[in-house]
């Protein structure tokens, strides 16, 4: 089975209705009807002429399709559809997939979609993928997924510069989990949080120590620096008894990654990866995605630039 999502045109209108037309209808009827239903060619048409949208084919059969429509900084997921015969084989996964990479790389801030209350697998579809419910109009749920925002950080020092940025708007019980590989950086940044929150002592490496607390200078959160190299696992992260801390501190985590999620349903994960085939230099490129509702309303735009 050879799975392709791409972007939709004008042309693919009578196919993309025709996926909407054959999903929509083989769900359970609703009242009021999903308008979905009120669909033409035309109307398809001339969505897919103004705001775009997304096929998906399974060895070049159409199994899937989404619209695009964006609103100021935000783009609505419309029209959501999985052909019947082609479920559960992760399409609408790729597709919603592909159309936050797409929003994101068009620097949009969030992506939106109303999913039917009715519907709970729907509705579990998309909070599984960190949509989070943002309101209800009767049984129609509007979910909200606020999009990762990638930077070029040339430098050390501009490493530095963003975890001072980051720390400008970060809170209290607020937890970032860093990635990257031996060297990437996730100090560095750390150093930055440290400078930008105002916290005694200096950041380094905390070779023989997992976690280290850094204590406020003035009014603000402490700075937990957890290195989780060493730990064995799941057991051991509960071991640090970091929960008491969490709350009044500000926790920037590396090496946490497959350990810490349990402990931070709200988290900003911080990817910091080298550009292929620059493996030696100093540029790298950081990538910035919020989890749980903490950041729901956040632009995670301005947080970075
Ligand atoms: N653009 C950059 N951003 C961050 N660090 C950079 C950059 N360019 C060069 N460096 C250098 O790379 C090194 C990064 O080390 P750092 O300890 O921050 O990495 P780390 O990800 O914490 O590594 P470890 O996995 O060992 O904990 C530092 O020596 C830093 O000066
Ligand atoms: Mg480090």
């Amino acid at each position: 089975m050879r799975m392709t999502v791409r972007e939709a045109t004008p042309e693919d209108a009578a196919v993309v209705h025709r996926v909407v037309h054959e999903a929509f209808s083989a769900r359970p009827r609703l009242d009021p009807p999903a308008a979905a239903l009120d669909e033409t060619v035309d109307s398809i048409r001339t969505r897919l002429t103004a705001s775009g949208g997304l096929l998906c084919t399974v060895d070049d059969d159409p199994a899937g399709s989404l619209l695009l429509d964006p609103d100021g900084d935000d783009v609505w997921l419309r029209r959501v559809a999985v052909e019947p015969r082609h479920r559960e084989h992760g399409i609408a996964s790729a597709l919603v997939a592909y159309a936050e990479d797409l929003a994101a790389s068009r620097g949009f801030r969030a992506v939106r979609v109303v999913a039917r209350a009715e519907l709970p697998d729907t509705v579990r579809f998309w909070e599984n993928r960190g949509f989070l419910r943002e309101s209800a109009d009767g049984t129609a749920l509007v979910l909200v997924r606020s999009l990762p925002v990638s930077v070029d950080v040339p430098t050390a020092d501009d490493m530095r510069a963003l975890g001072v940025r980051l720390a400008a708007s970060a809170r209290p019980g607020d937890v970032l989990l860093l990635t990257g590989d031996l060297g990437a950086g996730k100090t560095t940044l750390v150093q930055g949080l440290a400078d930008g929150l105002g916290v005694r002592g200096h950041v380094t490496s905390p070779t023989f120590v997992i976690a280290r607390v850094h204590r406020p200078l003035r009014d603000g959160p402490a700075l937990v620096h957890v290195d989780a190299y060493r730990l064995g696992g799941v057991a051991e992260v509960d071991d640090l008894d970091l929960d008491a801390a969490l709350d009044e501190s500000v926790t920037a985590i590396e090496w946490g990654a497959g350990l810490v999620e349990g402990l931070a349903d709200d988290r900003l994960e911080v990817a910091i990866a080298r550009p292929a085939g620059d493996e030696a230099g100093e540029g790298r490129t950081v990538r910035v995605t919020a989890v749980g509702t903490r950041w729901r309303d956040a632009d995670l735009r301005k947080l970075v630039a």
